[in-house]
């Protein structure tokens, strides 16, 4: 429940507006001494030929007595100002946050429907970078968000395991391979061999033929070249499960782009029925003229399928496999185009839910400061990012430990700085609106004060520990009806206004696509927190009511930041 739609159902009568409307109609006063909702009158002005101060004054006198949550109304100029009964309320926020537990914003409107989530999606036989680890970040968390929101989730990694490179690093392998360097550390060892075969087909351009050749092999089903393949697609999938692992990252269902290649004939046979194919050049396209966008390849001139034509079978598999309501591919904004090609080829050929699939785009990825060391040549490798920010998270626990003269054994701190480490990297990229570039810099990710994973988890530390010292001195937090343990401060009200605020900003997060309206969330909060915390005693407050009704909302609000990192994929430390 939320005060918008009570006061909504207050003033849908007299208005004769609908609850939804006067919903997004009410206002935020922007001095909590002018009410706590604010409803704009001037709208109605003109249906009821009255001026919006008259309304005002009006809506007030029809507003019921003894409303129990409501402590008055007072109509300003245009404005019907609210003001909440605030214990009534701070109570009510904190009891249903803490009731829900970690089902917190959690809600059934998403029963009966699916939703399919691409993303992550890397390349076999090719580093992991940071864009792949981008689409992870914000896959993992869209995945959770419509979870907790009772969709029933598909997450999909649609991985590159196709394509004319897999001719090269056979012959490569077979020239140049070092077997114990690919059970070591298969990728590099790919790497290592690719970008030899690179070099010596310069000087030896019948690489390249034999390389197609071989290719052609493999898509005829040869034993030993599907073999080799098989192999290299193993090895690169249990590497990338090691980054997974550590992200928390789970699959429903990874097939690769190699997967839907014999599902193509049967695409383009339907193209072709329909008219839309053409030949251009000696390959077989979609034109999509009318509606401004380039023609969609989908032969080539050698009758290879390509990456456009694995898409249009990929999306088709997936409807007849799961029906789905709204198919999500998180891939970066250069494939836009290419998804605007694949949808508009789909609605062509007559499949209405082309409509229902949606390419969530996101930005760059940039590292202004160029610390971080690189294996391979200009990509950041998730691995590696992890890693240093793990050791940089490290050096400040240190520091920190020592400052507060902490004596943390050693396991504690390599597992303090996993999490926080790995945290601060999914919160950078969830941090801003997704279409935005992401610029790393370990002295913004890492600040304390900053907008940041370790400034939010250590925020939900705190929290935690007051309630554990509480527990500790025998006091659990409680409500009671006597007056003393009343919360009515500004601080109090605006942390349960932010959990009030909570559940719908769930439902913004998964409907934009944008969990970033989740972070800001729980950084204010986090903040809202810190404030109290630095105003208020809460353990030293001065009735043991007062206390233990103080150490309700800490819970709450506690679980609430626990609730959103955990949507956002970033798991909660209990002490810091
Ligand atoms: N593997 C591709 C890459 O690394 C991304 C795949 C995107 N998904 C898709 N359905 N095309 O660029």
């Amino acid at each position: 429940m939320d005060v918008r739609t009570d006061i909504a159902g207050l003033l849908a009568g007299p208005t004769g507006l609908d609850p939804a409307a006067i919903r997004d109609l009410l206002e935020t006063p922007p001095d909590s001494r002018m009410g706590d909702y604010a409803f704009p009158c001037f709208p109605l002005a003109k249906t009821m030929r009255k001026a919006p101060s008259a309304i005002a004054a009006a809506l007030q006198d029809l507003i019921p007595a003894g409303v129990s949550w409501l402590d008055r109304t007072v109509a300003v100029g245009g404005y019907l100002n609210f003001y909440l009964d605030r214990p009534a309320f701070v109570r009510r926020q904190a009891e249903e946050a803490r009731q829900a537990g970690d089902r917190f914003g959690a809600s059934d409107e998403g029963r009966g429907r699916t939703i399919v989530v691409e993303f992550s999606s890397p390349n076999i036989a090719k580093p992991f970078h940071v864009g792949h680890a981008f689409s992870t970040a914000l896959g993992q968390s869209l995945y959770r968000i419509h979870a907790h929101l009772g969709y029933h989730v598909v997450r999909m990694n649609h991985l590159g395991d196709y394509g004319t490179q897999f001719g090269k690093l056979i012959s490569a392998y077979r020239r140049w391979g070092d077997e114990a360097a690919l059970e070591a550390a298969p990728i590099a060892e790919l790497l290592r061999i690719y970008v030899r075969f690179h070099e010596a087909a310069r000087e030896d351009p019948a690489l390249e033929d034999e390389a197609r050749t071989l290719f052609r092999r493999l898509e005829d089903g040869a034993p030993e070249e599907i073999a080799l393949w098989k192999r290299f697609r193993d090895l690169s999938l249990k590497e990338f499960g090691r980054v997974y692992d550590r992200l928390d990252v789970a699959f429903d269902n990874d097939n690769g782009e190699s997967f839907y290649g014999p599902m193509i004939p049967a695409v383009v046979e339907r193209l072709r029925e329909r008219g839309l194919l053409e030949e251009s050049e000696g390959a077989f396209v979609v034109r999509l003229d009318d509606l401004g966008l380039p023609p969609c390849i989908v032969l080539k001139s050698d009758g290879a399928t390509i990456y456009a034509s694995r898409d249009l079978a990929a999306a088709i598999w997936r409807k007849e496999q799961y029906d789905f309501d709204r198919n999500l591919y998180v891939v970066g904004n250069p494939q836009s185009l290419h998804f605007q090609q694949v949808f508009a080829v789909l609605e062509k050929a007559g499949y209405a839910w082309a409509s229902t699939c949606r390419h969530v785009g996101f930005g760059l990825v940039r590292f202004p400061d160029r610390k971080l060391s690189t294996r391979s040549g200009d990509v950041v490798l998730l691995d590696d990012l992890l890693q240093e920010c793990r050791a940089a998270t490290r050096e400040i626990i240190d520091r920190n430990a020592a400052e507060r003269g902490m004596n943390w054994d050693n396991d504690l701190k390599d597992d303090l700085s996993e999490r926080i480490g790995i945290g601060a990297v999914i919160y950078t990229f969830l941090k801003n609106s997704r279409d935005r570039d992401i610029v790393f810099s370990w002295d913004d990710m890492l600040d304390f004060d900053g907008e940041t994973a370790p400034y939010v988890l250590y925020t939900y530390a705190r929290a935690r520990s007051i309630l554990r010292k509480g527990e500790a001195a025998g006091v659990l937090p409680a409500w009671s009806d006597h007056p003393s343990a009343a919360l009515a401060a500004d601080d109090e009200m605006a942390l349960a206004r932010m959990l009030e605020g909570f559940p719908d900003m769930v439902r913004r997060a998964a409907e934009s696509c944008e969990p970033y309206l989740l972070t800001r969330h729980v950084t204010a909060m986090a903040r809202s927190f810190n404030k109290y915390y630095n105003n208020e005693s809460i353990l030293g407050a001065a009735s043991p009511e007062l206390v233990r009704a103080r150490l309700c909302l800490v819970d709450a609000v506690s679980l609430s930041l626990r609730v959103g990192l955990h949507l956002l994929g970033i798991s909660a430390v209990e002490r810091m």
